[in-house]
């Protein structure tokens, strides 16, 4: 009960310090402490000191050019029509046990695989990197993952699946796991509170995580998944399934050269991390990868289907892993390794032409649907 007699002096409130308008913004909210306007040359990719809310003046343009294509390319998985899977899904003769399979596995796999990535960039990458271009990248980046999260559960909803077993799988089925397990620590290192970039060994284990998330996360642990259904609607089954994980191959697509982007353009600022024993260390993680990769492959297709076998998997993962390295400086691993799947590449390096995805650029930037030809 107030006592309006009480006498008590009242304490004076804290009074916030007086600001004049030129007062500089707290170093925590700029990431710098110099306030001086900055300057294109003054950004770095790690360990920068120039504002990161300041976009321009732009030095990373291909992160800036990624993320306007990104944007021009947006989709949504409503979008995508699944009338005919689901009549094909409910039909006893629609699909063989294998065919099924692969299906049921493939969302096992990819239901959990981008909530990873989502997780990884918003926890973990995203706050150790100091060029904004990047960081708006990510952000598109990060807001697809959750479409890709939501593609998967839309075609499981649509399919009537058992969504317990499906987003179960990463825990309960050993070819995914052992795929999730091998991640785990790179992604728990960027995520940990208490990892910061800053001296040679923290910065190459920032190196090592973006190289294990681009270049074998995105770019080898989709792609027996992505060339399996994407083998389906070729065969003229699952097509809506088919349908969104070609919008997916071409984030992911995207994803994968960003990243390989990221990882060249550290490298060129931070030579001293490029070590032989570093080099020679991520050459026995791509291996280790393609092995894992390889184990789910076998998993997913124990006889053959759809005109693919699980040793085809095998030369396709070397000859994808021998350009994962190339693409960041790497020798290749596998010598002579060829492609047993030339339409998957043409799909996935979106250069040709005349391929799957170009032919139709209009059409995705319009929102509208596929035709499978
Ligand atoms: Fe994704
Ligand atoms: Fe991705």
């Amino acid at each position: 009960m107030l006592n309006f007699e009480d006498t008590t002096p009242v304490k004076p409130m804290p009074q916030a310090a007086p600001q004049s308008a030129a007062a500089p913004l707290s170093a925590a909210l700029t990431g710098i402490h110099d306030t001086r306007r900055i300057r294109a040359e003054d950004k770095r990719i790690i360990n920068g000191g120039a504002d990161v809310n300041q976009l321009v003046p732009f030095k990373y343009k291909w992160a800036w050019d990624k993320y306007l294509n990104a944007c021009a390319n947006h989709w949504m998985p409503q979008e995508v029509n699944m009338n005919r899977d689901i009549a094909l899904w409910k039909d006893p003769n629609g699909l063989t046990d294998d065919e099924r399979r692969i299906v049921l596995r493939n969302l096992g796999f990819f239901t959990t695989a981008d909530s990873l990535a989502a997780n990884n960039i918003v926890l973990g990458t995203y706050r150790h990197i100091t060029a904004p271009e990047c960081r708006q990248y990510l952000l598109r980046q990060a807001f697809e993952e959750a479409i890709h999260t939501h593609a998967y559960q839309y075609i499981v909803e649509s399919l009537g699946l058992d969504e317990g077993e499906i987003f179960n799988m990463y825990h309960e089925i050993p070819s995914i796991r052992d795929k999730d397990e091998f991640l785990i620590p790179f992604i728990d290192t960027l995520c940990n509170p208490d990892f910061k970039t800053g001296t040679p060994e923290d910065d190459q284990k920032l190196l090592r995580s973006i190289i294990v998330f681009a270049c074998i996360m995105e770019g080898i642990f989709f792609y027996v998944g992505f060339v399996q259904i994407l083998a389906l609607g070729r065969m003229n089954k699952m097509v809506g399934a088919a349908e969104q994980y070609q919008y997916i191959l071409r984030d992911e697509s995207m994803h994968l050269n960003f990243g390989v982007d990221l990882i060249n353009q550290i490298k060129m600022e931070n030579p001293h991390l490029w070590t032989s024993e570093f080099r020679v260390e991520i050459a026995s993680l791509i291996k280790k990868a393609v092995e894992l990769e390889y184990a789910y492959a076998e998993d997913t297709m124990p006889r053959g289907v759809l005109g693919m076998n699980a040793s085809m998997f095998k030369e396709y993962l070397r000859f994808i892993a021998n350009r994962r390295c190339q693409q960041i400086g790497l020798d290749p691993l596998y010598a002579g390794a060829n492609n047993p799947f030339p339409w998957m590449s043409e799909m996935m390096d979106l250069k040709k032409e005349k391929n799957f995805f170009e032919t139709r650029v209009t059409e995705y930037q319009s929102g509208g649907a596929l035709s499978w030809d």
